[in-house]
């Protein structure tokens, strides 16, 4: 079977993660400008004042993809670089930049997919109480508006936001993102509903507008599974998937919370400040989603947690997405298992999770167009004789491929995969050192490119339309 003809093969990156230029042409300071100068936040001190410096090489960035085949660059725009305090006056060189980014993609036939928020707030936002505040929600509505109208004659389809459960969990819950507050479930239910506020306004002003483009969400898509079948932990995985999925997935595709999680929140005491207006539009904004991104690295193995709740992640190092400690509300816990491969930073491989768990999804929410807009592997690649030999990203490419494919048999709409990351970039809380590109960047040779052993295979997958998957 070859992917069909309207299947988009892609790559993609996130600004703050390529772009650096933190300081050029009247960008104002984000969140993570700030943040990562923190002592101890980052790894080894690693933060994106220059990344792989996309923001003055992405001509020669854009070429190397066309080079690749690739059909389309999925990319975010960096809100701090549009409107420098966050809602107020609009920074035409941020505007110019992005039209080239754009224009650029175009002369060579990729499609651009933009991502609107991938994390990097404006700073005055973060100060004034980032997603807590509903200013902010405002905030993003009037600059999502801006982007459409600059961009949208050209970009068709649009990504509100990049992972929600990320950034308020490790932004509220683990403190390892910014804002950095540790343990506060209160803020952390409110900013995520403050972010399906912010997509459904969005939404609707999008479709106001008549571009007739496509636009969704993109979530994480890490579906937990019991490690037995034991009822206690068949339990644990159910509780996970209802606060990790339902919460996120629900809002969105069914324009409503789950009850399971609403009842538990509103006995603890966390449940979000909201108005039946807010209510009404997340419920009204649910028909205008066009398609679902589904951001998947791997499953979660889960157990009934029997360890002190202050096991749970609390720092960069307990963050960074290795299973092995409890739920912040201590119900359950991933468990790393002897029988799975995992990959150096302790993510499990499991192209039967993703394949299963695309079953689950279409069973709860039905035929929904889905794009597959991160999925690769993070590692250290080898070097030999000059080569960048990334044989195990090659492999992990082609099994996450390949269950797309079966997924597609089965009639799951999936339209397109973008690969993370199309260049090696810098990882919020790895740095430099866990790469994902196809294209390598020598961080001690003037930040040079080079093509790796998976820029030619991911090459004639797309020459091929994947028929020797
Ligand atoms: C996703 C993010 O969570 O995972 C990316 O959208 C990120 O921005 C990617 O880089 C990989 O995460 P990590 O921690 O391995 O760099």
């Amino acid at each position: 079977m070859k992917f069909s003809k309207d299947f988009l093969f892609g790559a993609a990156s996130a600004s703050y993660q390529v772009e650096g230029a933190w300081n050029e042409d009247g960008k104002g300071v984000s969140n993570w400008d700030v943040f990562s100068k923190i002592p101890g936040k980052t790894f080894e001190g690693t933060n994106g004042d220059i990344a792989v410096d996309h923001y003055h090489r992405y001509k020669e960035d854009i070429k190397l993809m066309a080079e690749m085949g690739l059909e389309s660059y999925r990319f975010s725009i960096s809100w701090p670089r549009i409107i420098p305090n966050g809602d107020g006056k609009v920074n035409d060189k941020g505007i110019e930049f992005y039209n080239s980014i754009i224009d650029e993609c175009l002369k060579y036939g990729i499609v651009p997919f933009v991502t609107l928020y991938h994390w990097d707030l404006p700073q005055v936002l973060e100060e004034d109480g980032g997603w807590t505040n509903k200013k902010t929600v405002d905030a993003f509505v009037r600059y999502a508006n801006v982007c459409f109208k600059a961009f949208g004659d050209r970009v068709k389809h649009w990504i509100t936001f990049n992972e929600t459960i990320v950034f308020c969990s490790l932004g509220y819950l683990a403190g390892a993102h910014p804002p950095g507050i540790i343990n506060d479930p209160k803020k952390y239910f409110q900013s995520t509903h403050n972010v399906f506020l912010a997509h459904a306004r969005t939404l609707k002003d999008y479709k106001k507008l008549k571009q007739f483009g496509e636009i969704g969400i993109t979530h994480v898509f890490s579906p937990a599974f019991s490690v037995n079948e034991k009822e206690e932990n068949k339990f644990a995985a159910y509780h996970a998937n209802e606060f990790g999925l339902s919460w996120y997935y629900d809002p969105i595709l069914l324009g409503s919370y789950p009850e399971y999680v609403l009842k538990i929140i509103e006995e603890k005491g966390w449940t979000p400040q909201w108005t039946d207006e807010e209510i009404e539009d997340i419920k009204e904004a649910a028909s205008l989603n066009d398609f679902i991104g589904l951001n998947y690295y791997q499953p979660q193995r889960v157990i009934k947690n029997t360890e002190p709740i202050e096991n749970a992640s609390r720092d960069r190092e307990s963050s960074t997405g290795a299973a092995g400690s409890p739920s912040f509300d201590g119900v359950y816990s991933t468990v790393k298992m002897e029988d799975k491969k995992y990959t150096k930073w302790g993510w499990e491989i499991s192209p039967e999770g993703f394949l299963e768990g695309l079953r689950i999804l279409r069973k709860r929410y039905g035929d929904i167009k889905i794009y597959i807009t991160e999925n690769g592997l993070g590692d250290e690649d080898p070097i030999i004789d000059g080569e960048i030999m990334d044989v195990p990203r090659i492999k992990y490419i082609e099994e996450h491929l390949k269950a797309v494919k079966t997924a597609i048999k089965e009639g799951i709409h999936i339209k397109g995969y973008y690969a993370w990351s199309v260049i090696d970039l810098l990882s919020w809380l790895n740095g430099f050192k866990k790469q994902y590109g196809f294209i390598y960047v020598d961080h001690k040779d003037n930040l040079n490119r080079k093509k790796k052993l998976s820029f030619y295979w991911y090459k004639h997958i797309i020459k091929t339309r994947g028929e020797d998957l």
